[in-house]
């Protein structure tokens, strides 16, 4: 890249040439324009074909941008495929174990439908009643239907703080997501005031950090839909200290407002102490008369502390942000307003959309309802995993990669929803030839920067040392896994990852477990999380007891939903639904290469 602006330079004589490009990419087309004409002239970087330049005066600025991904007026052509069709059909001798974990997969989705529907009711009844009538605000999920183009959105994490040490708190007390506003996909993460006031628990925080992390991962813009009392008090030191806790918010917005990543606050509830920053270091923000308030004390502490009585709306409103202090730039006259303000903001934002590209995704071969048959309710109940890619990929066409080599891991080439990716799925133990597999194929993925998707069920339990032989072996596999990590944790393509059956320990690192940063991790509800798996607990203890004590633990404690209710994950999804929300995640992953200015600003924007 640099090479190339040197070349520039001299070429053309210019005063000043400005670069615009994200580190990660791999820049190979440039496009040129200058600030008068965009996109006027293109060339090949990597082999220094020159097209002719546009007149340059002195001293006028290029812009170069990496256009692999821009529109150009040409309409771009995928190379055609033609990968082998898995036809995977279920067979008499599945019958057996397809037919258990069918109806595992049934109590699953029970508890899923029970959990989802204790979620969908926020902080209950009364709570509803007080929200709506006597505060006059729009429930969180009516909001969001205002703010974005449809109710086609991805939520994350719904099922984040249920069954918590410190009780259920139905949706973390905020929603988090990726919508459409206007065509472009924007994080949203809009508090649910009906819990508690919307007051952030710890377990509030870690979800708008999430959320957080996800827009910067995958250069977002991002909307805060602002509805708080500040601190759940009671738990005030699990939510103030610490590094990613409560003023982690405030930092990202900082580092990402620097990013160029743009973020919109509406302030449409109280946003009360450490809240008030969130619309302060917005790049806009957006208040509602006589709904909104802003202040870092409220009326009960101006009381306590001077006697004076004041009232919300004099002491923090709409009015007084948006006329006197400036913390906010467009005043709301009603709710409705306040949502079309902020679609308003977000159809400035600086990027180019490609026309809708019609994808051409065929259906596999398979009902993808048989995913639930195939979901393993623990890992001796897994079979073939190409029997789960038959009903994943588009018409079930799989390009498999060292098919006859470690075969405990099956790699390969696919498309899912017109999209392609690599696939690294488990299909056994991570043996010693699985994991090279495993790190030559994610290399190859990040070499062509192909998306990468794991489809995680790893081994419940560390493989035992029992001979000289085996211990070799197994240093062997040590080494091995060791090298799939690296590759994984470096490999800069986009990964998401799926538990379908087990998540237990170190092979799960090698298959991108949440630690391994990937842009998205979800479970299916049959899935297991934990160190060991339950039936594995013998290995530890020798007493019956002591034995008996663990095995109960993990089994309470490795369930998707106990997962998923401490934010370990994305959120748990149906594996009938895996093919949708996959493609949903490869589009918006693909959104930031249409960002027209990624480059980083030395600064955030300042309200000053
Ligand atoms: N910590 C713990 N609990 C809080 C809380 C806080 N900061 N703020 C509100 N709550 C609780 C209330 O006690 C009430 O609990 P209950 O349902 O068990 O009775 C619930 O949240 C709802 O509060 P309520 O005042 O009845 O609802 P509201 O919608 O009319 O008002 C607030 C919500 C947030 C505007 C209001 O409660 C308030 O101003 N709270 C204080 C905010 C504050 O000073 N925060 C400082 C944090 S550093």
């Amino acid at each position: 890249m640099y090479s190339c602006v040197r070349s520039l330079v001299t070429t053309s004589r210019l005063l000043s040439v400005h670069i615009s490009s994200q580190p990660q990419q791999c820049v190979t087309d440039l496009h040129l324009c200058t600030n008068k004409n965009r996109f006027s002239h293109t060339w090949k970087s990597s082999v220094n074909q020159w097209r002719p330049l546009p007149q340059i005066t002195r001293g006028q600025i290029l812009r170069l941008a990496p256009t692999r991904f821009m529109s150009t007026g040409l309409r771009r052509r995928r190379l055609p495929s033609a990968f082998p069709v898995l036809d995977e059909r279920l067979l008499p001798f599945h019958r057996h174990v397809y037919e258990s974990n069918l109806r595992n997969s049934i109590d699953c989705h029970q508890r899923y439908a029970e959990s989802t529907e204790l979620v969908r009711k926020g902080g209950g009844d009364s709570a509803i009643a007080r929200h709506t009538q006597r505060n006059r605000k729009l429930l969180v999920r009516e909001r969001l239907r205002l703010l974005l183009d449809d109710e086609d959105y991805l939520e994350l994490s719904a099922l984040a703080g249920l069954g918590l040490p410190y009780g259920d708190i139905p949706s973390a007390g905020c929603l988090s997501g990726i919508g459409k506003i206007n065509g472009l996909w924007c994080v949203f993460i809009a508090n649910d005031a009906t819990v508690k006031g919307g007051t952030a628990y710890p377990i509030t925080v870690k979800k708008q950090l999430r959320a957080q992390e996800v827009a910067i991962q995958n250069r977002l813009p991002c909307v805060y839909l602002v509805d708080s009392g500040g601190a759940f008090l009671p738990l005030q030191s699990e939510i103030f200290p610490d590094k990613n806790q409560g003023g982690r918010t405030f930092y990202n917005e900082a580092i990402m407002s620097a990013m160029k990543i743009p973020q919109v606050a509406v302030v449409c509830g109280s946003c009360t102490a450490g809240g008030a920053y969130i619309p302060t270091m917005a790049e806009e923000a957006v208040m509602v008369h006589r709904i909104g308030n802003i202040f870092l004390g409220g009326p009960p502490l101006v009381k306590a502390a001077t006697g004076e009585e004041v009232s919300p709306e004099d002491l923090g409103g709409a009015k007084l942000h948006a006329e006197v202090s400036g913390c906010v730039d467009h005043f709301a006259p009603l709710e409705e307003d306040a949502y079309q303000y902020t679609r308003n903001i977000i159809s400035t934002l600086n990027f180019e959309l490609p026309e809708e590209e019609d994808l051409i995704a065929e259906d596999p071969l398979h009902p993808a309802e048989e995913l639930n048959g195939l979901a393993p309710r623990d890992y001796n109940h897994s079979l073939n995993v190409r029997l789960i890619l038959s009903r994943l990929t588009d018409g079930s066409k799989f390009q498999e990669f060292k098919a006859r080599y470690g075969t405990t891991l099956v790699t390969g080439f696919a498309k899912i929803e017109g999209h392609q990716v690599g696939i690294v799925a488990s299909n056994g133990e991570l043996l010693y030839e699985a994991a090279l597999k495993g790190c030559h194929f994610v290399q190859l993925c990040d070499q062509r920067d192909i998306p990468l998707i794991f489809l995680q069920n790893t081994a419940p339990g560390p493989a035992p040392t029992t001979s000289l032989f085996k211990a070799e072996s197994n240093t062997n596999r040590l080494k091995a896994q060791g090298s799939m990590m690296s590759a994984v944790a470096c490999a800069s393509t986009p990964k998401i990852t799926v538990v379908i059956g087990g998540c237990h320990g170190p092979e799960s690192y090698a298959m991108c477990g949440r630690s391994f940063d990937p842009n998205f991790l979800f479970l299916w509800p049959n899935a297991r999380v934990s160190l060991l798996a339950p039936r594995d607990s013998g290995a530890l203890a020798q007493e019956d007891e002591v034995d008996t004590r663990i095995h109960k633990k993990l089994e309470k404690e490795s369930s998707a939903f106990f997962a998923t209710a401490r934010l370990w994950d994305d959120g748990v999804i149906l594996p009938q639904d895996t093919r949708k929300v996959l493609g949903k995640c490869l589009k918006i992953i693909r959104q930031q290469e249409y960002q027209l200015s990624t480059e980083k600003r030395r600064s955030p924007l300042l309200r000053i």
